[in-house]
């Protein structure tokens, strides 16, 4: 039985908020494949293109599946994994809610199926003379969009810090000069740990371009891009400007988690630890006609709202609208052990109608994802509508990222705590944009819906 997204979110809904089985009861694919699925004919292009980034010497991953022989070794874990959804690690539900994103990880159904009927009929190579030869791949922990974009114009490493293997939360904010002279517009943006080893530590990073006035006072003037465990980078869409600004420092906030978070966590001290921003920037003198900004909309209600019994399981939502039209570039969730699910919905005053624009319903804080919606896609918001976003907490033992079901949670900034907010990039629009960039959509739309 395939169980698609939309079945998940309602019957997780009607089970009011127990959201979350085990990872292992998720979306379970059944296969219908009967002719015979061999390792050099059909799985090792699927494990060479999605996953082998990660799972090679050096990659993030805990095992290589570079070669025949580690695919067939870990085959019994990459069916479960696969066809739960787990991995490649990109979860956002199938079958609700907007499906054409850009830098989408998942596989599709029949790679999945491929997969699993692979391993189902013994895990066989083919004709080992068949086996495609390798991709070549940037060298593990370069910036990931250097494959697509090439090496980043400028890159803003923060200061060496130590981190222990065990302890509390830590946070590290030093000030960095950017060295840019002119204001300039950012083409695409991504945060990474500088090493592998690093990635379990740095739970969050989040730089912000700031100025220090002739006072020595600093002034704050526009968010960088955001970073949390797991997350690669992010790409502004043609013909908008996210600044980064002349004659900037870059202020970082950075939080550490000694010991590490996730399966693949090292539990060991890690030495002068750096966090690194690379820039790709649009050329100096770059056309636009409205701005984007990375934006932090909150909904906690405080403090109090946000405690979470020990085996409990609570929903909390926040509401934002804004007074011009803009068109939502891309919606990360953010939440930390507890979180399970997140949905994001525009509502409509207008029409009283609610839309559904995404919805995680196997959330992991081990892996934040930028979704970012493709061009046709990004949901184009009119003044005075509401943007609504649910989190949904699960302190049970069934939750498999829970440390610990006997513990109250309560909001707040360590990873033991609960946080709940979403980074959304927005393009902000005027009436006169609005209605063309809707118009200009609808006509490239109409085509294809008249076929
Ligand atoms: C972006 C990097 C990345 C990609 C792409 C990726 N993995 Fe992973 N994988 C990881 C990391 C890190 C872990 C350990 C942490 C976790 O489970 O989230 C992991 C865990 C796993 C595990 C579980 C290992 C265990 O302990 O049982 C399996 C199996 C696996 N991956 C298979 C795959 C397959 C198959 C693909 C491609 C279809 C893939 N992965 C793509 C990074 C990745």
């Amino acid at each position: 039985m395939v169980m698609n997204g939309r079945l998940l979110a309602a019957a997780a809904i009607a089970a009011g908020l127990a959201v979350h089985a085990p990872a292992s009861a998720q979306v379970q694919f059944a296969t219908s494949e009967t002719r015979a699925v061999t390792y050099s004919s059909d799985v090792a292009a699927i494990i060479q293109q999605n996953c082998i980034v990660c799972h090679r010497p050096g990659g993030i991953g805990p095992m290589d599946l570079v070669t025949y022989e580690d695919a067939r070794r870990y085959a019994t874990r990459i069916r479960a994994q696969v066809s739960n959804g787990l991995m490649p690690p990109y979860a956002y539900d199938r079958n609700i809610g907007i499906q054409d994103l850009q830098g989408d990880w998942r596989l599709s159904d029949e790679e999945i199926n491929t997969i699993v009927a692979w391993v189902d009929q013994g895990a066989a190579l083919g004709d080992a003379s068949a086996v495609p030869p390798p991709p070549s791949l940037p060298a593990a922990h370069e910036f990931t969009l250097q494959a697509e974009l090439g090496p980043p114009d400028i890159i803003i490493r923060s200061t060496p810090i130590d981190v222990p293997s065990e302890g509390n939360d830590m946070w590290h904010r030093p000030i960095v000069p950017t060295g840019l002279t002119s204001d300039r517009c950012i083409k695409a943006s991504q945060v990474k740990p500088a090493t592998a080893r690093a990635a379990t530590v740095v739970h969050h990073a989040i730089p912000t371009f700031t100025r220090t006035q002739s006072d020595g006072s600093v002034q704050t003037l526009e968010r960088a891009t955001e970073y949390a465990m797991g997350k690669y980078g992010e790409i502004s869409p043609d013909g908008v400007c996210r600044i980064a600004p002349a004659d900037s420092d870059v202020r970082w906030d950075i939080h550490l988690y000694p010991g590490g978070v996730g399966a693949n966590a090292p539990g060991t001290v890690i030495e002068d630890n750096v966090v690194e921003l690379g820039l790709w920037l649009h050329p100096e003198g770059y056309e636009y006609e409205y701005k984007q900004d990375l934006g932090y909309y909150g909904f906690e209600e405080g403090p109090t709202e946000m405690i979470i019994p020990p085996g409990g399981t609570v929903m909390t939502q926040g509401l934002s609208s804004w007074d011009h039209p803009v068109r939502i570039d891309s919606w990360q969730p953010h939440g930390h052990l507890r979180l399970r699910a997140a949905s994001l919905e525009i509502f409509y005053p207008e029409t009283g109608r609610t839309e559904t624009i995404s919805m995680v319903s196997n959330w992991s804080a081990i892996w934040h994802q930028s979704h970012i919606y493709g061009a046709d896609s990004a949901p184009l918001v009119p003044a005075g509508a509401v943007m609504i976003q649910k989190n949904w907490y699960d302190n049970s033992a069934a939750n498999p990222n829970n440390p610990d079901p006997d513990q109250w949670v309560d909001y707040g900034a360590r990873t033991a705590d609960e946080m709940g907010h979403g980074w959304l990039a927005v393009t902000h629009l005027d009436e006169e944009g609005y209605q063309r960039l809707l118009a200009e959509r609808q006509a490239r739309q109409r085509p294809a819906a008249d076929q």
